[in-house]
């Protein structure tokens, strides 16, 4: 066995974001960039060494060659075993699911997630640990920290290991198998789902439905699943072959981006359902017949009805929501009588409140939804639990909202995107905001009274961990809410996201343009943070 010691010098860009290390595939590519984060990460998990590892990606550009890097590295460092998805490919929710199933120590799921694929876009790599969710803050910091001072890595010298076939095989002294990507997962939500009672909606009348995998993750898992296994119409999965350009779009599954089977619901003959996923399988975006879900109305309609499903025959212990997620789900929990927590951005944040079942149902605005099943948001799981719901009811994707509404009240909610901002000039708005926090309460703007202005902080009821400057919230007196963060997933300068909301109970009130609803809070949002001047953009980006 021909193990190397490669000499290295550290990055100084390796600190992992809102859910691992993105950046530019031309970055990855640079000699020892990938090596240097794989040993930092090996050296900060020594749980790993004798361990199982499990591995995959979501099939874009460099997805394969960095399998087989990070594979010799494995074998290099002394794990024991690493289990592969076939091709490279796992989802997102996937590796969670397998991560759990097979008591591993974790897992290297690669992916940008959402963010384009191709030789000049973006690729990523995130460690999961051994309860399948993102590395807690404390974990990818102590990869970044490692990261900084490493001065070399270890690799075996050795062939390719052959990916498309299942099976396995021994890379020195490591065990590799390849393994079915769709299996498991499959298995899983059959357990979680009524499958026949969806198989039936899908063969007794006229419902139909799209799934849009944008040539991304998804296609394998939703052929396997809503076709084979559920009987929906053969095509009702398009762009189901994984490309590792995703076919040059975003693969990212909302109005802006997705807008092939939002045309699919707005034609002459619309489908009744439709939904997508994005790059790595764990968001989702759903949609009625000429009727769009907001994924925080989504949340608190899956969490109201979570009792009809198979999974949670007794219902659910509690909510968690990410802080700039509408506050729909805030009210199914009061009238529920459990607990809604309010996290900050990110999955990882829910890790705790799952593991400790103080939670079952969580969600965030930004197409992500998900449950105790696994330890990542999970997109087929959402598309799954709306069929099972809409087998249940029998009725049409906007009656079950319009209902939901009746009787919770509706958030109005919109998110704007501004990209690529320059970072200086965004974080001078931030601060700039911070600045007015004293003198905003009780101000008025276009007869929204202002009743708090902060920056939210969240500590962690679990381990206690503190995390602070999560986004600055304003709210009004009404209930409404102004949202101003920046994200921490860009690769590209700075971006700036707004996410407003606006509490309506009257349910005469109830259905009208969200746009229309909006325009007096997104003004308020634009003048307080100055946004046009400081940024130099006077529409956003993308509108969600
Ligand atoms: C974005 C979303 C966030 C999500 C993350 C990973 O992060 O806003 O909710 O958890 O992608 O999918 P951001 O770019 O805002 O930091
Ligand atoms: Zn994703």
């Amino acid at each position: 066995m021909n193990i190397k010691n490669i000499q290295t010098t550290p990055f100084n860009d390796q600190r992992p974001g809102t859910s691992g290390l993105r950046k530019k595939v031309k970055t990855f590519q640079q000699p020892h960039y990938l090596e240097n984060f794989v040993q930092a990460t090996f050296d900060a998990q020594p749980a790993l060494k004798g361990g199982i590892l499990v591995l995959g990606g979501d099939g874009r550009f460099y997805n394969r060659t960095a399998i087989q890097i990070i594979l010799r590295m494995a074998a290099a460092n002394g794990i024991a075993r690493t289990i592969v998805g076939q091709g490279g490919i796992l989802s997102t929710p996937a590796a969670s699911c397998i991560i759990r199933k097979y008591q591993t120590q974790g897992g290297i799921i690669l992916s940008a997630s959402h963010n384009p694929g191709g030789p000049d876009e973006d690729f990523g790599i995130k460690f999961n640990v051994d309860n399948g969710g993102p590395a807690p803050e404390k974990v990818t910091e102590a990869i970044f920290q490692r990261s900084t001072e490493i001065g070399s890595y270890k690799i075996l010298e050795a062939d390719d290991i052959n990916l498309d076939r299942i099976g396995t095989s021994a890379l020195g002294e490591m065990q590799v198998d390849v393994i079915d990507s769709v299996k498991d997962y499959a298995d899983l939500m059959q357990h979680l789902f009524d499958f026949p009672a969806i198989h039936h909606l899908f063969n007794s009348g006229s419902f139909r439905m799209c799934f849009d995998a944008m040539h991304a993750v998804t296609g394998p898992y939703a052929r396997e699943i809503i076709e084979n296994m559920l009987g929906a119409e053969p095509g009702s999965v398009i762009n189901a072959v994984p490309k590792e350009d995703f076919g040059g779009g975003h693969p990212d599954p909302n109005l802006a981006h997705a807008q092939e089977i939002v045309e699919m619901t707005h034609c002459l003959d619309p489908v009744d359902f439709a939904a997508a996923s994005d790059g790595d399988g764990d968001r989702n975006m759903i949609l009625g017949k000429n009727f769009f879900v907001t994924p925080s109305d989504s949340l608190a309609v899956l969490a109201a009805n979570a009792h009809l499903i198979p999974a949670f025959p007794s219902g659910i212990s509690g909510i968690a929501r990410s802080m700039p997620t509408s506050q729909a789900a805030d009210r199914v929990a009061e009238m529920l009588g459990i607990e809604c927590y309010e996290t900050p951005t990110g999955w990882k944040f829910f890790g705790n409140l799952l593991d400790s079942r103080k939670i079952a149902i969580c969600g965030e605005e930004s197409f992500g939804t998900g449950s105790d099943h696994v330890r990542e948001k999970d997109g087929l799981w959402a598309v799954l639990f709306w069929l099972n719901l809409l087998a249940v009811k029998q009725q049409p994707v906007a009656q079950v909202l319009k209902s939901h509404w009746k009787i919770y009240g509706r958030n109005y909610y919109t998110r704007y995107d501004y990209e690529g901002v320059d970072k200086d000039a965004a974080e001078a708005l931030m601060q700039h905001l911070r600045d007015r926090f004293g003198a905003l309460p009780g101000q008025e703007f276009m007869g929204y009274t202002i009743e708090y202005a902060d920056d939210f902080s969240y500590t962690d009821p679990i381990d206690g961990s503190l995390s602070s400057r999560q986004g600055i919230r304003i709210g009004f007196t009404d209930g409404s809410r102004i949202v101003y963060r920046l994200s921490g997933t860009g690769t590209v300068g700075a971006t700036l996201r707004v996410y407003l909301e606006r509490y309506e109970p009257d349910p005469e009130k109830q259905n009208q343009e969200t746009a229309v609803v909006m325009a007096p809070l997104v003004q308020i949002a634009i003048d307080l943070a100055e946004i046009g001047a400081r940024t130099g953009r006077s529409a956003p980006d993308v509108i969600t």
